[in-house]
């Protein structure tokens, strides 16, 4: 027995409508002869390997006339159509209904963040194999994708520092901040980040078209004196919710928060729901900042039924257990899922000690893409 005994060639059964595939292993797909028709390989550009057809091009129902095997392809042909199709089986599993979702989809959530250790269960790297090492740098990104959290160690602990390991990582989103921005208290802060109070778990910038998919921090000085970095996962927590109190969830999945940010440069606003979810009701995003949720547009009835389910969240993401508590030291830097892993810090007292991170966002399509780049 060996992991590929299954890929043999597998057995066929067909009708006009539709081909199944049973793999050795005994899984079976069963492919629409549409389906088959519209993914002919002759109908892609061979270059850009893009699709040459509209759905109008397709016959709507398509009549298979014969099916065979010709080593590890299947050979399918149509009724009143010169042109057959050829399809390797290897493309037909990766293709076929539940397959395993893309690896950037396949997250381990993680919900009991108390009883993880940062350094012993999530992924760090150090920078110069952030900087040189491909296979490291793709070990370490998939683990980012999975956990929605990773660490690298040893980032030069200079003004530059964060941008010149992100640049192996994603491209930066500029913002209203410029490509960086600092985390230090500073008097009369525009955004109570730049103090020195505790910050609850939030993401950041709800109020932002599109959120900050990931968020970079760099530590350049560690306070020795508070100033903790915790974190929890907001997928999990969620999905804790769904399964506890399935009402709260439909009702904080449901209700658009309005989100605002206004300082001298810059006036932004968007509305988003406090869990977001895809249209097949799998969890997309998590969008909670307390700081930026403006006035609700919500008469005393609805707003009485949502302010209940947003404290039951909120209560939520106090739980000591679903926290996961670190405290990172001068060159580390945490790169995590700014829609999925919620971030905040404790207290720390800036009059004794200078706290300074920088922190910079960058598009989750970017990383998204330098992952699949690194996968064999
Ligand atoms: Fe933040």
């Amino acid at each position: 027995m060996n992991d590929h005994d299954d890929d043999g060639i597998p057995t066929i059964a067909w009708t006009a409508r539709a081909v199944t595939v049973e793999w050795r292993g005994g899984e079976a797909a069963e492919f629409a002869s549409l389906w088959l028709r519209d993914n002919r390989p002759q109908d892609r550009d061979p270059h850009s390997g893009q699709r040459l057809i509209d759905v109008c091009d397709l016959p709507p129902a398509p009549r298979i006339t014969a099916v065979s095997v010709l080593a590890d392809h299947l050979l399918v042909e149509w009724e009143g159509e010169s042109a057959g199709a050829r399809f390797a089986f290897a493309w037909l599993r990766a293709h076929a209904p539940g397959a395993p979702p893309r690896p950037e989809l396949r997250r381990a959530p993680w919900l009991e963040g108390a009883t993880l250790d940062a350094a012993r269960d999530f992924a760090w790297l150090g920078f110069a194999a952030l900087d040189a090492d491909a296979a490291a740098r793709g070990a370490w990104l998939e683990r980012l994708l999975r956990d929605g959290i990773a660490f690298c160690s040893g980032v030069p602990a200079t003004e530059a520092g964060i941008l010149q390991a992100m640049s192996r990582v994603g491209r930066v989103a500029t913002t209203n901040y410029g490509e960086v921005f600092d985390v230090r208290a500073v008097p009369s802060p525009e955004n109570l980040a730049y103090s020195d109070l505790g910050l609850g778990l939030h993401t950041d910038n709800p109020y932002r078209e599109p959120v900050p998919g990931f968020q970079a921090l760099h530590v350049l000085h560690a306070s020795p004196d508070g100033g903790s970095s915790l974190f929890a996962d907001g997928f999990a927590i969620a999905a804790h919710l769904r399964a506890t109190d399935p009402a709260t969830f439909a009702l904080l999945a449901a209700t658009p928060v309005p989100f605002l940010y206004r300082s001298a440069d810059a006036q932004l606003y968007a509305e988003r729901p406090l869990i977001q979810l895809r249209c097949d009701g799998a969890i997309a995003a998590v969008h909670y900042n307390n700081r930026s949720i403006a006035p609700l547009r919500l008469a005393a009835g609805p707003a009485e039924t949502f302010y209940a389910a947003y404290r039951a969240f909120a209560q939520l993401l106090r739980e000591p257990r679903f926290q996961l508590r670190c405290t990172l030291g001068a060159g580390d830097l945490v790169l995590f899922d700014n829609q999925r892993i919620l971030h905040g810090r404790t207290a720390f007292q800036s009059a004794r000690h200078a706290r300074h991170l920088r922190g910079c966002y960058l598009t989750r399509d970017s990383v998204h893409s330098r992952a699949a780049q690194a996968r064999p």
